[in-house]
């Protein structure tokens, strides 16, 4: 029986993760804005603040797994609200529980597991400028807000969502590798769902995005279950997952290879290796 938060997990994917956990009997943790033991808006810098210190205070400062999949779409008008949900959110509710992951790692003897939702759009959605990427990544919500009423238009929900999960998972692969997340026994790992029919997607499909969404190329055809991709989610929180450090699981139906068969994976330049090659000495071998 191991500690685990899973932040939204009042609907969709979340609440899937959770039903899970709870099977195996796990104690879960549980954060979102309603119907949950730690009711937080994630939005908010005070909410983040609270949610990360009732949840140590409820696991005792020992976590074995982290799950965020606490997530607004791309609806119009909540640009920063998206941006403070989807990308500010997990990164410091991460960071804040590092040390209780490490420790969760060092009780149990195996590593513990982190699984962030990132999303398709990050890679799918054409044209998020690189600018606007950049300004999450650097923390500059004045660049962004300029960035989306310059360049974004009709798009501009589109591509703060699809930003804010290409930041994130960025983040989740520049992070995941270092000594304090991969050398402290933690495993720091995205999944990326494509469209998958929750409450979320329903919303989307309730508005004006219908015939985008409908007519969106997936090459399997249809919509993912929520339950699957929970599925993946466990399976990224097992043993099995001891190995997977830093890699973005794509679990789409195929709408990534469609557009992008020839764009991943690519090699590194070779002007980079040697760079990687003398920093990979901090990292030992058994
Ligand atoms: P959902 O809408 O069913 O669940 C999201 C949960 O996040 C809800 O319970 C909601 O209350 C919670 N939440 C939203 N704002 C919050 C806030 N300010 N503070 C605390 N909790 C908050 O959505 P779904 O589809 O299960 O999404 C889960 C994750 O997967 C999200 O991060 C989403 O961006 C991502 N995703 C979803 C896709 C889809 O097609 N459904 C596709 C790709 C990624």
């Amino acid at each position: 029986m191991g500690n685990y938060v899973v932040t939204g997990s009042a609907s969709g994917m979340g609440a899937e993760v959770v039903a899970r956990l709870r099977a195996d009997e796990h104690r879960v943790i549980t954060v979102d804005l309603r119907s949950a033991d730690v009711v937080a808006d994630l939005s908010t810098a005070p909410g983040r603040e609270s949610a990360a210190t009732e949840v140590l205070h409820r696991l005792d400062g020992t976590l074995h797994g982290a799950v965020l999949a606490a997530g607004v779409g791309p609806l119009p008008g909540r640009e920063e609200v998206i941006a403070q949900v989807n990308y500010v959110a997990p990164i410091q509710l991460l960071e804040s529980w590092r040390e209780a992951l490490a420790a969760g790692a060092a009780a149990a003897g195996v590593s513990s597991k982190v699984v962030v939702f990132g999303s398709n759009s990050a890679s799918v959605t054409p044209g998020i400028p690189q600018l606007l990427v950049r300004s999450f990544l650097n923390d500059r919500p004045r660049t962004r807000a300029r960035v989306l009423k310059a360049f974004g238009g009709r798009n501009a929900p589109a591509f703060a969502y699809g930003a804010s999960k290409l930041a994130l998972s960025t983040w989740v692969r520049r992070t995941a590798v270092t000594p304090e997340w991969a050398g402290a026994g933690i495993r720091l790992n995205a999944i990326a769902p494509g469209a998958i029919m929750t409450p979320l997607l329903q919303s989307q499909l309730d508005g004006a995005e219908r015939e985008r969404i409908e007519t969106f190329p997936v090459p399997v055809g249809g919509y993912g279950e929520a339950g699957h991709l929970a599925d993946w989610v466990a399976f990224m929180l097992s043993p099995a997952a001891d190995f997977l450090c830093g890699s973005i699981v794509y679990v789409d139906g195929g709408t990534d290879a469609y557009f992008r068969a020839d764009a991943w994976p690519a090699s590194s330049s070779l002007l980079s290796i040697p760079r990687w090659l003398l920093r990979a000495r901090a990292f030992s071998r058994p």
